[in-house]
């Protein structure tokens, strides 16, 4: 069973890999999946400023890609301290379901805990 603290730490220990060049604003993550595996992921940064990914869409485009799309929680950390995903990855995390929880925090004795609904209310979907 994996606490958000052990989550946490997991997305701490991913933020060496940060590609940050530019910006110097390192961020890792690490998302839970409904069966238990965890993927954890980096913002990456590009030359061409618009093409950067942030951790979080790194985390679910390699989940995604492993087979998994039904997630619990996802755990995200800047070298800063706690960061709140960008409005692109609140969308992006959203496309896979409504009772996301996302953990964050200063440090691991710190965590915050928040749902996706509260940070992106009213996501897009489309009508299908
Ligand atoms: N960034 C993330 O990776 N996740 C967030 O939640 C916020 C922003 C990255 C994108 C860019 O590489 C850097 O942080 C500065 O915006």
């Amino acid at each position: 069973m994996i606490s958000d603290r052990d989550l946490y730490l997991m997305a701490k220990k991913a933020l060496k890999n940060a590609y940050a060049p530019f910006s110097k604003f390192t961020v890792g993550a690490a998302l839970l999946s409904e069966t238990g595996e965890v993927f954890t992921g980096v913002n990456v940064e590009n030359s061409s400023l618009g093409a950067t990914i942030c951790a979080e869409r790194t985390a679910f485009v390699k989940a995604v890609s492993e087979g998994s799309q039904k997630f619990k929680t996802i755990a995200v950390v800047s070298g800063e301290g706690a960061v709140l995903p960008c409005g692109i990855c609140r969308q992006f995390m959203f496309e896979f379901g409504d009772d996301l929880r996302i953990v964050t925090g200063d440090d691991a004795d710190h965590l915050k805990v928040y749902e996706i609904t509260d940070l992106l209310p009213e996501g897009f979907r489309l009508p299908l």
